[in-house]
């Protein structure tokens, strides 16, 4: 059986403070959370330390938002897999949207990560996923099947989550219709080595729409932004019930 993964992912939100309150809402709300749910939060560098002091025994994992590929060196503004490790992180985003949009990563450095995120026994959760205009110019397939060749090069498959998140659904309450989302999911399953790869949904997942989501035999989980944030939201969502 394929694991069953809900990730958070906070992006460039909340303080020190802040993921201290989230957690004391939140810690409360998982006690009966069934045991094959994987919890991670994905939280900016800052707030690492806050959960690495407060999830002592907890069953959440701690994730980031990125990874360097170097140990170390003269690469201003990354962090490294031994920075990560420090604070217990056992997952990290690699390729998400926003960094490729915003930040110029391409497939070769998000293959770079990938890798590093695997050196350093982080489970690495990349993010793929086609914009709505090559959606819109029948491209989603040949978009997504071009990404994951080319980041998955070299790429151990048997230690890998995958995220499909279709761009225009982040972020725009624009979900992606669960049905076409399984689709497209079973069509990256069919393209990798290791068909027990956990593939992830993410665009917009809310407390309203993710029983429907993981009622969809080829979604393994949720990658989640905004509704991530309030704990009582991400709560719902990670104690979704199944049809
Ligand atoms: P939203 O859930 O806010 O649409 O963000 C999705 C996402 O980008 C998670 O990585």
């Amino acid at each position: 059986m394929r694991n069953i993964i809900i990730a958070g992912n906070w992006k460039m939100h909340k303080t020190q403070s802040e993921a201290l309150e989230f957690l004391q809402g939140f810690l409360h709300e998982i006690d009966e959370t069934p045991d094959h749910r994987e919890i991670v939060l994905c939280v900016p560098f800052t707030a690492l330390p806050v959960l690495s002091k407060n999830l002592h025994g907890s069953r959440i994992k701690i994730g980031a938002q990125n990874i360097h590929w170097e140990d170390s060196g003269a690469y201003t503004g990354e962090i490294s897999g031994t920075m990560l490790s420090e604070f217990g992180t056992r997952y990290t985003v690699v390729g998400h949207s926003e960094r490729r949009q915003y930040f110029g990563e391409t497939d070769e450095t998000v293959n770079l990560r990938l890798k590093a995120a695997q050196q350093h026994n982080l489970m690495p959760i990349l993010c793929v996923g086609e914009t709505k205009e090559q959606r819109d110019a029948g491209e989603t397939e040949n978009i997504i099947k071009g990404q994951l060749e080319k980041d998955l090069v070299d790429v151990d498959q048997s230690r890998l989550v995958i995220a499909y998140e279709p761009i225009w659904a982040i972020g725009t309450g624009e979900t992606c219709e669960s049905g076409e989302a399984n689709r497209v999911i079973g069509m990256i399953r069919s393209q990798l080595k290791n068909a027990d790869v956990p593939i992830q949904y993410g665009g917009s997942v809310k407390p309203g729409n993710i029983d429907e989501i993981m009622a969809q035999p080829e979604i393994d989980g949720a990658l989640v932004g905004g509704a991530s944030l309030a704990s009582s939201d991400f709560a719902r969502i990670v104690n979704y019930q199944p049809f």
